[in-house]
């Protein structure tokens, strides 16, 4: 008999949302007239733009043709489309080769694990995307789950209100895999580029690689904010990044993503970096999927940027409806805190002397609206729920006239 990968005997929780979906589930089921309105996941829900899915759409014909069809492609991605981001969002800080595309930011980040194997030492944020961690447990990376309820081969990096949610790097053990998440999932704080630069520096003075995910860059509304990490002088040699259409241009169900590893990228014996991510993507994957492409070259003209800038206006636009609602007085009143800074789609909000699961169950049995309960992001998530601005104009109305009669 073969014995289990002991990564999974030393998960300790199932993965967040569908853990989440399972109690929307099964209050459904008891409440079967109940309408739910998700403010849960971050999925998106407006229709894919008219120039994108032309783009995709006309594609797709072309494949019906003799001339027009074509199967596999490269595994690192359509030329094309790793010369647009180069150009379009990275200018002169990544080129052509560097970026490698994929079919999303999850599959990247478990991929990427691949690269460092189960005896690198990992840190996160506290609080971040469950990816991070659940995959580096996965890997055998995270080791053993601790009595404090973390990981033994995971450094927290507490992310709170009292430190404007930028931890104390200080902590980080030289060489480590550093992930780090900007505008961030879940508090949405986009860090400073002073913040950044002090990361990057971090990590060059003590041999720690970042895994910088950015999938939530579209976001940011002020100016002043880094887009990209290779913003910073000094990431090339240090960060590796991640990206996607997803959020950008509605791609959840699509699938489209893609990173960026940068040519002086090393390993501490001097092997390139990129040189094995090439290897991982042309081994473990077979490309992404040649219309989805289409539609992110689409997406990166001047046509698309006019598109995705107006459907991420709208999620923003939704956000802030929503922060108008949790902020008002039956909301201050009982000392809830929101965090929302207006560069990001999600608000991150307190509830004082409630627990994160706690709070979830009231608002989806008074209110009937999902959101994500803070703990599930790491321990100084506890007490926060995690509201997303994807939903239907009319929807998010709705959610936020019931929110309004929560009894607190
Ligand atoms: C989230 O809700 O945190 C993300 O949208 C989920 C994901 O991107 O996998």
């Amino acid at each position: 008999m073969l014995t289990r990968n002991e990564g999974f005997e030393n998960l300790t929780a199932g993965y967040l949302f569908p853990e989440v979906a399972k109690r929307r589930r099964e209050y459904q089921q008891v409440h079967p007239d109940a309408k739910i309105i998700s403010l849960g996941i971050g999925n998106t829900t407006e229709p894919i733009t008219p120039h994108i899915a032309k783009a995709m759409s006309d594609y797709i014909q072309k494949l019906t043709t003799k001339e027009g069809y074509s199967g596999y492609g490269d595994e690192q991605g359509l030329s094309a489309l790793r010369k647009k981001i180069a150009e379009v969002l990275y200018k002169d800080m990544a080129t052509e080769d560097e970026v490698f595309i994929s079919d999303g930011a999850k599959c990247d980040i478990a991929r990427i694990q691949t690269l460092f194997g189960r005896n690198s030492k990992i840190a996160v944020q506290d609080p971040a995307y469950p990816v991070y961690v659940d995959g580096s447990v996965i890997v055998g990376a995270a080791g053993k789950a601790s009595p404090d309820g973390g990981y033994e081969g995971v450094t927290y990096l507490p992310c709170t209100a009292e430190n404007d949610f930028f931890p104390d790097l200080s902590v980080i053990k030289p060489d480590t895999l550093i992930y780090f998440c900007s505008p961030n999932n879940p508090t949405g704080v986009a860090s400073t580029r002073e913040q950044l630069a002090k990361l990057v520096d971090y990590a060059l003075k003590n041999g720690c690689i970042i895994i910088y995910d950015s999938a939530y860059y579209s976001f940011i509304r002020n100016a002043s904010l880094p887009r990209t990490i290779y913003e910073i002088p000094g990431a090339r040699k240090c960060a590796i990044e991640i990206n996607s259409f997803s959020k950008l241009a509605g791609f959840t169900g699509i699938r489209l993503g893609w990173s960026v590893v940068p040519s002086e990228l090393t390993y501490s014996d001097g092997v390139s970096v990129k040189q094995d991510w090439n290897r991982v993507m042309t081994t473990l994957f077979n490309g992404a999927s040649n219309i989805a492409q289409q539609g992110g070259l689409a997406a990166l003209d001047d046509e698309g940027i006019k598109e995705t800038t107006a459907l991420v206006n709208y999620y923003l636009d939704n956000a802030k409806l929503m922060q108008k609602t949790l902020t008002s007085s039956n909301f201050s009143g009982a000392g809830v805190k929101v965090y929302y800074t207006g560069d990001s789609p999600y608000l991150w909000v307190y509830f004082p002397g409630w627990k994160s699961w706690d709070i979830f169950d009231k608002i989806l049995n008074e209110c009937n609206v999902v959101t994500t309960p803070g703990s599930g992001f790491g321990p100084s998530g506890e007490g926060y729920v995690r509201f997303s601005c994807f939903g239907h104009r009319s929807d998010v109305e709705e959610a936020c006239r019931r929110l309004q009669g929560l009894k607190l």
